[in-house]
């Protein structure tokens, strides 16, 4: 009852000529089994939006505010005007790099909801809250702050990321075991969201995915896809990922 999704995260990376050779070959896909979606860089999203038809597209972050002065940011309301499908939320760089913290990310939650964009919520612990051992709180508490006040209504637009900070761009993917293990103990938290179902959200699992390792993570019951960095930049190996994805 899960759609599998795969989830392209461009981050700050593609030309405009990447991009036209990206989407020549993804929009090739047919038959597709699970959703496909990409996030590139804010500055891509129009050209992305008039070229795919197989794909969704979305951001990679945006502002707790609508509209008004906020220089450089990137408005909920604007992004759905434009025709976004998503945003992602509380990716561990923003968390990290721009100090987002759970407060401002619950705020962001809310306002992308509020425009009816779906949003994936990323936690995830670094690899020293693993190594401490009690790193599963840090998850709930990322988890349940970042969801804080939701609403029944906003149920099918909310899609989780676990995403190990060690396993990011490390080459170092969490274990098929260990992801399962997380993914079972954030569905079971999620039973305390109200507004939530546990068993209709979906969890997908980011960090070092590529063609060779989907398979093994996708075969455990609580993991429902995965928000691809490195391996999302090249269209045969995005494409590769979805149609192994079934
Ligand atoms: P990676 O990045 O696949 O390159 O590890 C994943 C992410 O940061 O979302």
């Amino acid at each position: 009852m899960r759609k599998v999704h795969i989830v392209g995260n461009w981050k700050m990376n593609q030309s405009v000529a990447e991009i036209n050779a990206f989407t020549e070959t993804v929009l090739a896909m047919k038959d597709l089994n699970c959703e496909a979606w990409i996030a590139p860089q804010a500055i891509h999203l129009s050209m992305l939006l008039t070229k795919a038809t197989t794909i969704k597209v979305g951001a990679q972050n945006c502002s707790n505010h609508n509209s008004g002065a906020f220089t450089g940011e990137l408005s909920p309301a604007s992004l759905k005007d434009l025709g976004a499908h998503f945003v992602i939320v509380g990716h561990s760089e923003r968390r990290a790099i721009f100090k987002e913290d759970d407060q401002l990310l619950n705020q962001k939650v809310l306002k992308a909801l509020e425009n009816n964009l779906k949003v994936i919520l990323c936690v995830g612990e670094t690899l020293e809250e693993r190594e401490s051992g009690d790193f599963k709180s840090i998850l709930k508490s990322q988890l349940l702050n970042g969801l804080k006040d939701i609403s029944a209504t906003d149920k099918e637009n909310i899609i989780i990321a676990y995403e190990p900070v060690w396993a990011i761009g490390t080459g170092k993917v969490a274990s098929p075991e260990q992801a399962q293990e997380v993914h079972a103990f954030l569905r079971e938290e999620l039973k305390a969201v109200e507004a939530l179902e546990a068993q209709a959200t979906p969890i997908l699992y980011g960090g070092s995915v590529k063609p060779a390792n989907i398979q093994g993570l996708l075969e455990n019951e609580d993991i429902d896809g995965a928000l691809v960095g490195g391996a999302s930049l090249k269209g045969e190996s995005f494409k590769e990922l979805c149609e192994l994805s079934k």
